[in-house]
């Protein structure tokens, strides 16, 4: 009889070991499906937006990657950076984003409404990625305190925010979009550091402008403008991806230890 206790407690232990792994295998899938099917919603709604989204991701986590960022904050400036957008889809500003003219006084108020409409779209995904709406409300702050549309200062933005923010200007001024042209990687790193201290994090501005970061982001940049195929197998032939094709970093992993950040 002695041992049939100890043998019988290690067994319901190990059960409910294995309980939880499977519970936060399925949690981590439900999750990682959830914004994969909010990127393929961006897609099928504006393929330029969600090639931005990627774009700006992957310059995001270059800058954050050469800050020395953990995983946690890493994550969460993936996320950011692919839904910082989110909101310009909404009914009332896609016909505004979608025309090549130029932005009446009313249009640009209505332009300036899309960081609140993003994190109202994000909010019944706060319990799980909390940082995630206030980082997309924030992605238009300035370092001075002139941004929109609290008008934070300094530190008071979110750092995925701070470091989206420089990614997006980033793309903006590199990709030629519809209502403009685009301007050299040169030209474009020249504004990035006139921006230092008033548009932009004076710190992440020298990180991003140091010679690693820049030639990172530069080959980043030119794979981003290559056509490439799809890589789902369900697309049409011949139809290119919308952006660069981002290792996620949400997807669950098959091996190795479990990021901290993965929730609930
Ligand atoms: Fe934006």
């Amino acid at each position: 009889m002695k041992g049939i206790l100890p043998l019988s407690v290690g067994a319901a232990a190990t059960g409910l070991l294995y309980r939880e792994h499977s519970m936060r295998t399925t949690a981590e899938r439900l999750s990682a499906a959830t914004l994969e099917t909010l990127l393929d919603a961006i897609d099928a709604n504006d393929a330029e937006t969600g090639a931005h989204v990627r774009r700006v991701a992957t310059y995001a986590l270059i800058l954050g990657e050469a800050a020395r960022l953990d995983e946690h904050t890493l994550n969460g400036i993936e996320r950011v950076a692919l839904f910082h957008d989110i909101g310009k889809l909404h009914g009332a500003l896609t016909d505004i984003f979608h025309d090549p003219s130029k932005l009446t006084p009313e249009e640009r108020r209505a332009v300036r409404t899309h960081p609140q409409r993003g994190a109202d779209v994000l909010a019944p995904l706060s319990a799980f990625y909390p940082d995630l709406g206030k980082g997309v409300i924030a992605h238009h702050e300035r370092w001075d305190g002139t941004g929109y549309p609290r008008g934070l200062k300094g530190k008071r933005i979110p750092l995925q925010a701070r470091v989206v923010a420089i990614a997006d200007s980033f793309d903006a001024m590199t990709h030629r979009r519809r209502y403009s042209h685009s301007r050299s990687f040169s030209e474009a790193t020249r504004a990035v550091a006139e921006g230092k201290g008033t548009q932009f994090d004076p710190e992440l501005v020298d990180l991003f402008l140091s010679p690693p970061v820049l030639k990172k982001i530069e080959t980043a940049m030119r794979h981003a403008h290559m056509p490439r195929k799809k890589a789902r197998g369900n697309r049409r032939r011949g139809e290119t991806q919308p952006g660069p094709d981002i290792t996620f970093r949400w997807r669950p992993r098959a091996r190795g230890p479990r990021s901290p950040d993965r929730q609930p």
